[in-house]
């Protein structure tokens, strides 16, 4: 997979994304992470970004030509799918993830300041949100987004089981896990776990995700209970 990020602060993605689970995807090549500063392709002598809004108001507003320009720089721009990073998109989430993985292309922009020239919006092909709270800049989402999908690259866990126990990837939150010692200050591993049964212990985490979601999201557990009807 191929993934080009246009930012204009490419130190805030670069150095984050060299380490661990996603640096070795990178180092095995199953993955090509390329940042690119928009800046680089501003219009004008002021390199300028962005500018004063249409109609007044406050705050500053993304320059159509810069993004464009950048854009269309890039090798394989026409076929890749296009993500824009706004708070106003979709509500990102585990399954979204998992259909962008499927993807060879990604281009991601971040955004900064107070938002976007709404023509932007006609060169993307899907608008992505992390979340309902507001960030300074889409970097930190974009992060988010990227380090979620190449960790369901194939080959860049491990064990490939080890993402079908996931939190929300069946609408469950994981069951709760434990490792040595067996007893930490009065507190034991519970003994189906060491009871090398594999069956008990099958179902008794499976009985604790349906708990455990119950509890700490009823909206996720309505959502899974209605899928079993199906
Ligand atoms: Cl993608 N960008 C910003 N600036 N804030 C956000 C976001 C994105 N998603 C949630 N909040």
């Amino acid at each position: 997979m191929i993934i080009d990020v246009l930012t204009l602060f490419p130190k805030m993605i670069e150095p984050v994304l060299n380490h661990s689970i996603i640096g070795r995807a990178i180092d095995k090549e199953l993955v090509t992470i390329n940042v690119h500063d928009f800046r680089d392709f501003s219009v004008d002598k002021h390199k300028s970004v962005d500018d004063t809004p249409y109609g007044g108001g406050a705050g500053m507003v993304l320059r159509v030509e810069p993004v464009v320009n950048a854009l269309r720089a890039l090798e394989g721009h026409e076929t890749a799918l296009k993500i824009l990073m706004t708070p106003q998109g979709i509500p990102y989430s585990q399954s979204r993830a998992k259909t962008l993985s499927k993807n060879d292309h990604i281009i991601i922009l971040c955004g900064h300041y107070e938002g976007y020239d709404e023509r932007i919006r006609d060169y993307f092909d899907v608008e992505i949100s992390i979340g309902d709270y507001v960030l300074t800049g889409g970097e930190i989402a974009a992060l988010s987004v990227i380090d979620s999908l190449v960790r369901l690259i194939p080959g860049v866990l491990s064990n490939q089981m080890s993402h079908e126990d996931d939190s929300f990837s069946n609408d469950l939150l994981e069951y709760p896990q434990y490792t040595k010692p067996r007893v930490f200050e009065g507190k034991s591993v519970p003994d189906v776990l060491l009871s090398g049964h594999h069956d008990h212990i099958k179902k008794w985490r499976h009985e604790q995700s349906l708990k455990r979601t119950e509890k700490r999201r009823p909206d996720l557990y309505k959502k899974y209970q209605k899928n079993q009807e199906k």
